[in-house]
């Protein structure tokens, strides 16, 4: 329809989600039934993984600025979205190893181990690891974001910077780290920890929900690589790994350690 005012096409609920783009992008390689559902469930992770970055970077900025409240509605609507991506893991796990097999070949070299996205949730969760940018061309742009992403401060960074803001005594060396450097575990954050624990205002909910995130990110590992041992057993990854077992060396690895080493002493 066209608007007579402005000669301008109308917006309209298809034109508006852009659908022509998003649902001409499903293209299975083979004739196999389940593929769709392959290629439907990874664009769906996609989604999320973009809103949950959308999602966690306004928190860094809410924590920054050591506002609570706001704080507190962004986690949990990121911890909302978390529960719903672990939980459509069950959709995937409908298809049988055999189904699987029927496609996995049209994969060729092709894996989540790729997604930029994924590697841009681990950076803002603190993970600094240089080495992923290897698995991006020279120049690509998923390339240029990782690097960026990695010189920023992690989600981690803004929680210290939201406990210092709340009066915490937090070590200015820490608050003024290099955040290109992993966040090593400390003493004096922990000695902090307790004392928002024990205080039990916003900042004690704040770090509660963190480690409902941190729990959320394992518990998505950990439904995944239990996934994947069901559907290809031992077999090797698409993407070159040792499969499963590379797998199970990422679950169980907290992104807060801090968080979870107090727990004993609250
Ligand atoms: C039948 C379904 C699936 C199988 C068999 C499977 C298999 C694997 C395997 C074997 C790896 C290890 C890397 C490699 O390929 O060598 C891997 C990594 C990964 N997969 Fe999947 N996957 C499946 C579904 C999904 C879905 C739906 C997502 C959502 C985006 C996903 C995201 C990832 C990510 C992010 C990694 C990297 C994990 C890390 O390095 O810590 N996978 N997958």
């Amino acid at each position: 329809m066209t608007d007579q005012r402005q000669g301008v096409e109308a917006l309209n609920y298809s034109s508006y989600l852009a659908l022509d783009e998003v649902l001409t992008a499903q293209r299975p390689r083979s004739a196999e039934h389940d593929e769709m559902l392959f290629i439907v469930i990874h664009q769906v992770y996609e989604l999320w993984f973009k809103q949950l970055l959308h999602e966690l970077r306004h928190l860094q900025d809410k924590l920054t600025a050591g506002e609570t409240t706001h704080s507190l509605h962004t986690l949990h609507r990121a911890l909302t979205i978390f529960k719903v991506v672990v939980a459509q893991i069950d959709v995937l796990e409908t298809m049988t190893p055999r189904q699987f097999t029927s496609f996995r070949t049209r994969l060729d070299a092709s894996s989540g181990f790729q997604s930029a996205q994924f590697r841009l949730l681990e950076a803002v969760f603190g993970r600094r690891d240089p080495g992923v940018l290897s698995y991006y061309a020279e120049g690509s742009a998923e390339r240029a974001a990782l690097a960026e992403q990695l010189a920023l401060p992690s989600l981690y960074d803004s929680f210290l910077r939201y406990l210092t803001e709340h009066g915490y005594p937090i070590p200015a060396a820490l608050v003024e780290r290099d955040v290109r450097e992993p966040a090593r575990p400390s003493t004096e954050v922990q000695q902090a920890l307790l004392a928002v624990y024990h205080d039990d205002q916003g900042p004690a909910q704040v770090a509660e929900r963190l480690v409902d995130l941190d729990e959320g990110l394992q518990e998505w590992r950990y439904r995944h690589v239990k996934m994947v041992e069901r559907t290809i057993g031992d077999k090797s990854g698409t993407g070159g790994s040792s499969g499963a077992a590379y797998l199970r060396g990422t679950t169980f690895t907290p992104v807060f350690p801090d968080l979870w080493a107090v727990r004993s002493q609250l």
